[in-house]
């Protein structure tokens, strides 16, 4: 298979640390890691890295010292909402709430959205687009067999009920499956709704106008866009995060506290009792940073070839099935989920661990109602996500791979231990860090004689 295009633009696309990472096979060798396992979690970019290691030397309070690290400390946390909100277009008055990642982000809209407000949601949502809506008057539409379909089920739920907010997803954590954000904010702001964007896996593959497009709240995740250290963000409209009651209760969210009352902060500080997590903030800002040249153009012509490189690789393997929600989608991600006939999910992901060197994801991908829909059999599937970090040979590596499990049949034995798939027996090395990974003793208790 040749792409010629990847050569061209795989100069222009940031690195990620680890591209080089060796690991073990069941065999005894070593091999460069393949990670299509990047919808879950991404490496750092190397400059993400870089910049956390240039910052560690100034590491202090954020608002709250007087001394010079202090003072830069908070200059960074502050610049670095800046950076997150321009890479997300937002308006002059958005808000950028530093949270943990995406689950955080959505979770802190589900106390800020006014009370009485019902939310709606589809059925195909990752649990972090679906859990916290349950707390609050919520409903869920059934993701219909089209995109227009399913667009015309949510113009009716909302034209027939007063809706809120209108959650939806930017991209499937699942399918990739891209919906038209801008038709939809269209359909829900003439019901009168809000919307917020789960971009967790949307942000590291399209860039994101929340201005052009008028989406109201976006959340995304740190580790999903090479910024592993913690943080996301909630970034969107201030009247409702000013109005609602602090996310966490504690020091930073507040103006003024007496022994009975309290003034809150307006946002973002409302939202952010306690001390920041400055280095994630700044690890976020700069993956922003680098990446938004890139995402509109070199990274989006990357994926799309290594995505078309995989899909025909797996349309030519007997007994592989992919997933998708909608007949009519048009725009994927670089993700795709497939099943393989008479293998588990679990096994094949094993497998392909053991003996190939190569990781992905298996299961149900926090999105077990969507999984049940496309697989009603084990509601299970293997999915393969691609990014700047991947390469041609990886996803050659993968094809080959699964070519030779559904022809030749695996080298190895696997079996299910404690509830995964695992070869039988696995030498390789369990603990290659020497830290005590992977249950092995973490080391003595702090103190005079570990008291
Ligand atoms: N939400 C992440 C995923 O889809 C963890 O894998």
């Amino acid at each position: 298979m040749s792409t010629p295009t990847l050569a061209r633009t795989c100069t222009e696309l940031p690195r990620v640390v680890g591209a080089d990472l060796r690991v073990p096979l069941v065999t005894g060798e070593t091999i460069t890691y393949a990670n299509l396992d990047l919808a879950a979690s991404a490496p750092a970019l190397e400059d993400v890295a870089a910049h956390i290691t240039t910052l560690l030397p100034y590491y202090s309070s954020v608002h709250r010292g007087a001394g010079y690290a202090s003072q830069v400390s908070t200059a960074v946390l502050e610049s670095a909402r800046a950076a997150v909100g321009a890479f997300v277009g937002a308006r002059s008055d958005d808000v950028v709430v530093f949270t943990r990642n995406t689950t955080d982000a959505l979770n802190l809209l589900a106390g800020c959205v006014p009370h009485s407000g019902q939310v709606l949601c589809l059925d195909i949502e990752h649990h972090a687009n679906l859990l916290p809506w349950r707390r609050r008057a919520h409903r869920v539409v059934r993701a219909a067999a089209t995109v227009e379909q399913t667009l015309a089920e949510l113009d009716s739920a909302l034209r027939s009920t007063p809706t809120a907010l209108l959650a939806i997803t930017g991209a499937s954590n699942v399918t990739g499956e891209v919906l038209p954000v801008d038709r939809i904010v269209a359909i829900a702001h003439a019901a009168g709704a809000r919307v917020v964007v789960d971009a967790a896996q949307l942000a590291p593959h399209r860039c994101i106008d929340l201005a052009a497009t008028g989406v109201d709240y976006l959340a995304l995740s740190g580790h999903k866009l090479y910024a592993p250290y913690g943080a996301g963000a909630l970034i969107g409209r201030r009247d409702w995060l000013d109005a609602a009651p602090a996310y966490l209760a504690g020091g930073g969210a507040v103006q003024e506290v007496t022994r009975d009352g309290v003034e809150w902060a307006p946002a973002p500080h409302r939202h952010e009792a306690g001390t920041p997590n400055v280095l994630g903030a700044a690890a976020l800002a700069q993956a922003c940073r680098t990446l938004a040249p890139v995402l509109a153009e070199a990274a989006l012509e990357h994926e799309r070839a290594l995505l078309e490189r995989l899909r025909t690789g797996l349309a030519a393997i007997p007994g592989v099935e992919t997933l998708r929600i909608w007949a009519d989608s048009t725009d994927q991600v670089a993700v795709q989920s497939f099943t393989v006939a008479d293998r588990p999910a679990g096994y094949v992901a094993a497998y392909l661990s053991a003996e190939h060197g190569i990781g992905v994801r298996d299961g149900r991908f926090c999105a077990h109602p969507l999984l049940a829909t496309l697989n009603p059999d084990s509601g299970e599937a293997v999915r393969v996500s691609i990014g700047v970090g991947t390469t041609a040979e990886h996803i050659d590596r993968l094809i080959d791979a699964l070519t030779t499990l559904v022809t030749r049949g695996a080298s190895w034995t696997y079996a299910p231990i404690d509830g995964r798939w695992a070869p039988t027996p696995d030498p390789r090395p369990i603990d290659p860090l020497g830290i005590g990974a992977l249950g092995l003793p973490v080391g003595p208790a702090c103190g005079p004689a570990g008291h």
